[in-house]
């Protein structure tokens, strides 16, 4: 470990009220409690609410061209939904962009329903916006439950997205000098009783990328990627990312591809 990541790092624990030593026990007991409660709720996580929230907005003639989003292609043609979002990002030739399944969301309100989606892009957590979005796109996910992740970097902007994605994950800045890789570069480390994947590795990004959008028990929300994803920029002390922007992309392309051969189980369910 080098002087400057173990510095970060003990900071990085502080600042997220890490418990050690004694509370170790304690911890792992909270842990067990917490595996119990997700298998317990594993037949009936909350999230299938969301699901079919999505799923009727999805269905819903909206915006001044009074169409629903049926026809929008997520990457295996105009109208599929299932198997779509074990292949995002991928890139898409008539934007000429790689993009996330909510970025690609974005797209086909626009030129299907003509919405302008300033205002969705804009728009705080916790909002009609953005719980529209986080629904749609629990919604896609759960129609690729229980497939492989297959996400391609074949095309050079793929690889270009990847490439980015690593570097954003080692780019330390900020007031504690954080990057992505002081909490989730290693292996086996807890933050407030959860485990934190080490990302730059195919189970770390696997746990991660696979079980998001998911249910979060602790506030009731449905947070999906783009949500996870800025709410660890806050706690980097990083400002918030702008919504569905290539940096949020380029880092789940990161993790996606990591993730590839690994089972999605989403939407999943979290503390
Ligand atoms: C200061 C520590 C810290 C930093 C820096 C940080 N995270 Fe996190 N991250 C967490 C914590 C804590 C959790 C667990 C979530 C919770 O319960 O609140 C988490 C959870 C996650 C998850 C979900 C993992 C899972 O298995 O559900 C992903 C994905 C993730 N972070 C990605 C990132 C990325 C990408 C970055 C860099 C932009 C980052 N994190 C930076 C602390 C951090």
């Amino acid at each position: 470990m080098t002087r400057r990541f173990a510095v970060g790092f003990a900071a990085c624990l502080a600042v997220a009220g890490f418990t050690a030593g004694s509370a170790r026990a304690e911890g792992d007991k909270t842990i067990e409690g917490i595996e119990a409660y997700r298998e317990a709720l594993k037949d009936g996580n909350p999230a299938e609410l969301f699901e079919a929230q999505g799923e009727e907005l999805w269905k819903k003639k909206a915006g001044p061209k009074n169409a629903s989003l049926e026809t929008c292609d997520l990457g295996m043609g105009p109208g599929v939904v299932a198997g779509t979002y074990a292949r995002l990002p991928r890139w898409f030739k008539d934007t000429d962009k790689v993009q996330d399944a909510e970025s690609r969301v974005l797209t086909c309100m626009e030129t299907i329903q003509g919405i302008d989606t300033k205002k969705y892009v804009s728009a705080k957590w916790n909002t009609p916006e953005k719980d529209e979005l986080n629904a749609i796109a629990t919604y896609i996910s759960g129609m690729s439950k229980g497939e492989k992740v297959a996400v391609s970097l074949d095309h050079p902007k793929e690889k270009q997205m990847f490439d980015l994605g690593k570097r954003m994950f080692y780019y330390s800045a900020g007031p504690h000098d954080f990057s992505c890789s002081t909490c989730h570069g290693q292996e086996g480390v807890r933050i407030r009783l959860q485990e934190l994947p080490f990302i730059d590795s195919h189970k770390g990004a696997a746990a991660g990328w696979t079980s998001w959008p998911a249910y979060r028990v602790s506030s009731g929300q449905m947070w999906g990627m783009q949500w996870r994803l800025a709410d660890c920029f806050r706690q980097q002390r990083f400002p918030e990312p702008i919504y569905a922007s290539d940096v949020t992309i380029a880092l789940s392309m990161f993790m996606a591809s990591h993730a590839n051969g690994a089972t999605m189980n989403t939407p999943g369910i979290k503390r």
